[in-house]
């Protein structure tokens, strides 16, 4: 069952891919507590819908977002920091995005958004998705259908968030 809005994020150590290579273990409570996130998960560094369409579209909107009071834009997926970092530096998606590198799947499974992928030999890995979270508690998630972009893209951050109450 995946997390539901007004449920806090989980709590746990994650891995911080950083921008020349490697990452920091983070808490999530130190990285999200505190502030308004957006987080979106998707199944795969390199893939093409991935690299093609979901980040570019959030590195797209960016300032869009900030303006909206998203302090923390972060992509998350089930590959380890070096993959994470590596594929961060071929978008130029630092610092614009944290790149959350789930290798174990820890913060995905916590979440209930992971996805098996075995079929296609990716594994168990983190469904394609976006969640909104103030304060840790999320406002908004919206989860993909398999192989769809449309409630997880930017915009649709965008335009979520224009209905969300803003105390
Ligand atoms: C993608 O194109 O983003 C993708 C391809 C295979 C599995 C998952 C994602």
């Amino acid at each position: 069952m995946p997390i539901q809005v007004g449920q806090k994020l989980p709590s746990l150590r994650i891995k911080v891919a950083a921008a020349q290579g490697g990452g920091d273990v983070l808490s999530t409570d130190e990285l999200f507590g505190r502030k308004n996130v957006v987080i979106f998960g998707v199944p795969g560094a390199f893939t093409p819908v991935c690299s093609n369409q979901h980040v570019p579209g959030f590195l797209a909107q960016e300032q869009a977002l900030h303006a909206a009071g998203i302090d923390l834009i972060a992509c998350l997926s089930s590959n380890d920091a070096w993959v994470m970092g590596a594929w961060g530096r071929s978008l130029s998606a630092f610092p614009a995005l944290t790149m959350l590198a789930d290798g174990n799947g820890e913060f995905t499974e916590a979440l209930g958004l992971g996805v098996d992928l075995r079929q296609g030999f990716l594994g168990v890995r983190t469904q394609r998705f976006v969640l909104v979270a103030r304060n840790g508690t999320v406002q908004h998630l919206g989860i993909e259908e398999p192989g769809k972009l449309e409630v997880s893209t930017a915009e649709a951050v965008l335009a979520a968030l224009g209905q969300l109450p803003t105390d």
